[in-house]
């Protein structure tokens, strides 16, 4: 049974973590959304039919444009596909029948499948495994569905702040179906560390010191550094290096200064932690992909 409770969850643990410790305010702030009210807060959730609506929206309202032609990035495309058709068919959704009929995978899974592709290909191209994830602004979830397919996957961990993310994030990894150890439902003490089986940690980011450090082989962040407030935003690439293990990779995908609200040069801040740039492949951003990906590895 999927628990759809998780908004009170999340308001009542905010609500305890802030009297009981001094949490920066820039913490959980969203500040691409401060500068722009007009397109919402975030701050509010409805029910998983927020899910819904976001990926319907993803169905038709931009396409991501590929360049990639290899037989390994149509698999993964159609991996993503089946795994969303999986989810949305569950019976949470079944009473949005309207709404259901406007889904559409491709588009997202183009974005899923390419995000995938360059995070693996030069551990591939280098023979390292990656086994444990970190996904900071997960946005709907996404990432975790192909990450969720791959064999050498051992813990996932997904960050985020904001009310109605974290809780679509909620429901997504529920339905995935691998186990989940939800910092929201923890009463006792929260640690994050490998378990037997595949295992999704889901906390927020004032709590983003229960992750070890060097735990992590890949830490993902897409569309987000830029839209921060700067302390965060310095904040968490310090994190990053504290938490990935040595050679281990940060992905970066965004459009460079053509969006860059908060006006950090986030090339030079991640050189200046200790990140040497792997790849970073010459294409058109919004002609030829949608956000330029970008691999560091820590020295
Ligand atoms: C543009 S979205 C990108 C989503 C996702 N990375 C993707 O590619 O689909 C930015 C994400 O950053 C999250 N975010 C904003 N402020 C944050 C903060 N202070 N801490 C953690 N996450 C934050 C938002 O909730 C949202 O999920």
């Amino acid at each position: 049974m999927v628990k759809t409770d998780i908004f009170e969850h999340f308001v009542r643990k905010f609500d305890e973590d802030k009297q009981q410790n001094n949490i920066p305010e820039w913490t959980y702030s969203w500040y691409w959304k401060e500068l722009n009210p007009q397109f919402g807060s975030s701050k509010g959730y409805t029910g998983p039919i927020e899910l819904l609506n976001w990926y319907v929206g993803q169905s038709s309202s931009r396409t991501y444009p590929n360049l990639i032609n290899d037989k390994n990035f149509d698999t993964l495309l159609e991996k993503s596909i089946a795994l969303d058709q999986r989810i949305f068919a569950n019976p949470l959704f079944l009473e949005y029948e309207q709404q259901r009929t406007k889904l559409s995978f491709k588009n997202y899974g183009t974005y899923n499948a390419q995000d995938y592709f360059f995070q693996t290909f030069t551990s591939h191209l280098f023979g390292k495994n990656i086994s444990n994830v970190l996904d900071f602004g997960s946005g709907s979830g996404r990432q975790l569905n192909l990450w969720s397919q791959d064999p050498n996957l051992q813990t996932f961990i997904s960050v985020d702040a904001m009310p109605q993310n974290y809780c679509m994030q909620n429901v997504y990894y529920q339905l995935i179906g691998l186990d989940l150890i939800e910092y929201l439902w923890q009463e006792q003490q929260f640690e994050v560390k490998n378990h037997p089986n595949k295992t999704v940690f889901h906390l927020p980011s004032w709590r983003l010191e229960a992750i070890p450090d060097n735990f992590v082989d890949l830490v993902i962040a897409v569309q987000v550094l830029g839209e921060l407030r700067p302390e965060m935003t310095d904040y968490v690439i310090a994190q990053f290096q504290r938490i990935l293990a040595p050679g281990g990779v940060l992905y970066v995908r965004d459009h460079g200064n053509r969006h860059n609200p908060n006006k950090v040069d986030i090339k030079n801040l991640i050189r200046s932690y200790k990140f040497e740039l792997e790849f970073e492949p010459d294409l058109e951003d919004l002609v030829q992909i949608h956000g330029i990906p970008k691999v560091w590895r820590k020295k």
